[in-house]
């Protein structure tokens, strides 16, 4: 890989976009490496992104990080760091460097800022540090600040192979189908009021998982060919296939954590009343016109079709403790862009 020259001031500026998984990554087969156990699939979603700037300054040592307009210090500037030392260790710089980061949607909101947020990180930084990854090899990159940013660097729909090798090559976001492929699917955002702040990272979490769940092995062996079919009702549109699985898989990841010990809950009575209502709205209907699914935290995702959008955005607005029902859709991959991060 080219090396850039020394003493030349280099920025570069990235953004990407979070992404929703539909078959979760929850647990590493290799905690240094950020292997996971499991393959994973996810929607990357438009209209929200993190832009992030990156400049390295001759004759700086130390980084500095501005997160949507403020110096931030402490557990975010230390993973920014660690991240960018293996740029730099790959880039052969020793420069230290400004990192500016702001993303145009809540950061605490559950919108998975730490996807977006190490996907821009990763795509800015190894540019300003001269080196040319490819998409692949950046998603590669982007999962050493944080699994799910692997995905991130992809538009539409991805997945994220776990591979098979110890040294991670063949782990590696590849997308499946592009943005446009399925134009009637949206993703309603239920974000709840006073929802509590994640205490501990999934990166940590998960691996209480790995070690303590009676469930995890089950969820192990019932993970590919729940992916497989997920895939192909993907490639086929196919609603009426897709969502029962996409509600199948987060029961089981759900089912994971509160079984873990100590348990997860990541859950508030809120969130369970969402869930409940998707399942009243497809009992109603006799069809599953409907999906939920959530990460670590406790707002919660809802699949549907365009033509059940507004019913359900209405009916989901009722629910005491939902502030806001936001209306997504897939979105574009990462990529580079003029100007510094506003
Ligand atoms: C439940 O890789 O995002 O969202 O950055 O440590 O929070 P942290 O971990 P991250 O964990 C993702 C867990 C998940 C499932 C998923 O996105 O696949």
């Amino acid at each position: 890989m080219a090396k850039r020259g020394r003493s030349v001031e280099r920025s570069a500026t990235y953004t990407a976009s979070p992404n929703i998984a539909l078959v979760k990554y929850w647990g590493m087969r290799d905690v240094a490496l950020g292997l996971p156990w499991n393959s994973s699939l996810s929607v990357t979603l438009a209209g929200i992104a993190t832009t992030t700037t990156v400049r390295f300054v001759p004759g700086q040592t130390l980084d500095t990080l501005v997160l949507n307009h403020r110096p931030a210090t402490g557990p975010p500037l230390e993973a920014v760091r660690r991240f960018l030392d293996r740029v730099r260790g790959a880039a052969e710089l020793r420069e230290g460097a400004d990192v500016a980061s702001f993303n145009n949607f809540p950061t605490a909101s559950g919108l998975a800022s730490s996807a977006s947020g190490f996907a821009a990180l990763a795509g800015a930084a190894s540019a300003a540090a001269g080196l040319r990854p490819s998409p692949r090899d950046l998603s590669r990159l982007a999962r050493f600040g944080s699994g799910s940013a692997t995905r991130s660097i992809f538009g539409g729909f991805v997945e994220w192979r776990a591979g098979v090798r110890v040294d991670g090559k063949d782990s590696y976001a590849r997308p499946l189908f592009a943005e446009e492929h399925w134009p009637e699917l949206v993703d309603l955002v239920c974000l709840l009021r006073n929802a509590p702040e994640k205490a501990v990272r999934s990166a940590e979490a998960m691996q209480g998982s790995v070690a303590t769940s009676p469930r995890f092995a089950a969820r192990q062996a019932a993970v590919p060919s729940r992916l497989r079919r997920m895939v192909r009702a993907i490639r086929d549109r196919d609603a009426g296939a897709l969502f029962p699985l996409v509600m199948e898989e987060c029961d089981d990841f759900r089912a994971v954590c509160e079984t873990t010990i100590p348990s997860l809950d990541y859950l508030t009575p809120v969130s369970r009343a969402v869930l409940a209502e998707v399942r009243a709205a497809n009992d109603e209907r006799g069809a599953t016109i409907a999906a939920y699914t959530h990460d670590a935290g406790a707002h919660v995702h809802v699949f549907t079709l365009r033509e059940h959008a507004p019913m359900l955005q209405r009916r989901l607005r009722r629910i005491a403790g939902v502030d806001q029902v936001r209306s997504l859709r897939p979105g574009s991959g990462g990529h580079m862009v003029r100007g510094p991060a506003r």
